[in-house]
């Protein structure tokens, strides 16, 4: 429980889309000499809470990093136990997400994800559908890169069926054909356990997406966390390539 009350965030200012590299469930683990899985189990914990507090302060949408198209190159046990984590969550919160007005989207190469997961995020889809508090959009075989592969490919479809010309193709063309065009850009792109780099993700997406890294692990990050995430997001000046005084005011 938290001692804030969080009052002196600017609801005009809050962050409507927020992206999220929940690192250091592997460290969290080990530093408590537990296996790397109950880590995870911990993450995705923090996951639930992390949706429900991002609700509260007025976010309208999620994107989570839950398993990235490079990290089927950990070792076998932690990529099964990973994807039967995600399952039991995908079942085990439904009713709970329902309950919360929370749609439940997810965003990477969904066919190749074992059956039984997607037979389970369908349904999440579907009873989810009408929900409109928040999006939680989960980020599960994704990989920035692939996202824009795929973009492609639908392009050089469009193309062969004469459905568009190279000479139109631009950024809101590109932009309409990644996963979840209807989402806007993240505004606020939050890393735990202090690593400085993307690690493929959001790569299109995150183009002017301000950056907050925390030491926090994954496990350990809370509502202050977040609150501090935001708090810091509305001490930014976005410029967009801008000429813009600090108070926010363009020339
Ligand atoms: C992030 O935690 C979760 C996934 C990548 C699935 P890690 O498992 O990467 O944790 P660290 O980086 O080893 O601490
Ligand atoms: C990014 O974390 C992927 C997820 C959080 C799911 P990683 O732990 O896989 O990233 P690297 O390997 O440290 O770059
Ligand atoms: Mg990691």
């Amino acid at each position: 429980m938290s001692r804030k009350s969080y009052t002196d965030l600017d609801p005009e200012r809050i962050p409507r889309h927020i992206a999220v590299i929940m690192d250091g469930n592997g460290r969290w683990a080990s530093r408590k000499g537990l296996p790397r899985l109950e880590g995870h189990r911990r993450g995705y914990k923090a996951l639930k809470n992390f949706v429900i507090n991002a609700a509260d302060f007025g976010v309208k949408a999620i994107t989570a990093y839950a398993f990235s198209s490079e990290n089927w190159k950990r070792p076998p046990e932690e990529v099964k136990g990973l994807m039967k984590l995600i399952r039991f969550a995908a079942k085990a919160e439904l009713n709970y997400m329902k309950k919360k007005g929370v749609r439940i989207i997810t965003s990477g190469r969904f066919h190749e994800l074992p059956k039984e997961l997607q037979d389970q995020f369908n349904q999440d889809f579907d009873e989810t559908k009408n929900n409109e508090r928040i999006i939680l959009n989960i980020a599960v075989n994704y990989g920035g890169r692939n996202e824009i592969v795929d973009a492609s490919k639908k392009i050089a479809e469009m193309i062969a069926e004469g459905k568009a010309k190279a000479d139109n193709i631009d950024e809101k063309l590109l932009s309409s054909l990644m996963y979840h065009p209807e989402l806007p850009d993240p505004d606020l792109l939050i890393r735990t356990a202090g690593e400085m780099r993307v690690s493929n993700f959001l790569l299109w997406e995150t183009a002017y997406s301000e950056l907050f890294v925390t030491e926090t692990l994954w496990p350990d990050f809370s509502k202050d966390d977040l609150y501090e995430a935001i708090k810091s997001f509305q001490g930014r000046t976005r410029k967009f390539g801008k000429v813009v005084e600090e108070s926010g005011k363009q020339k």
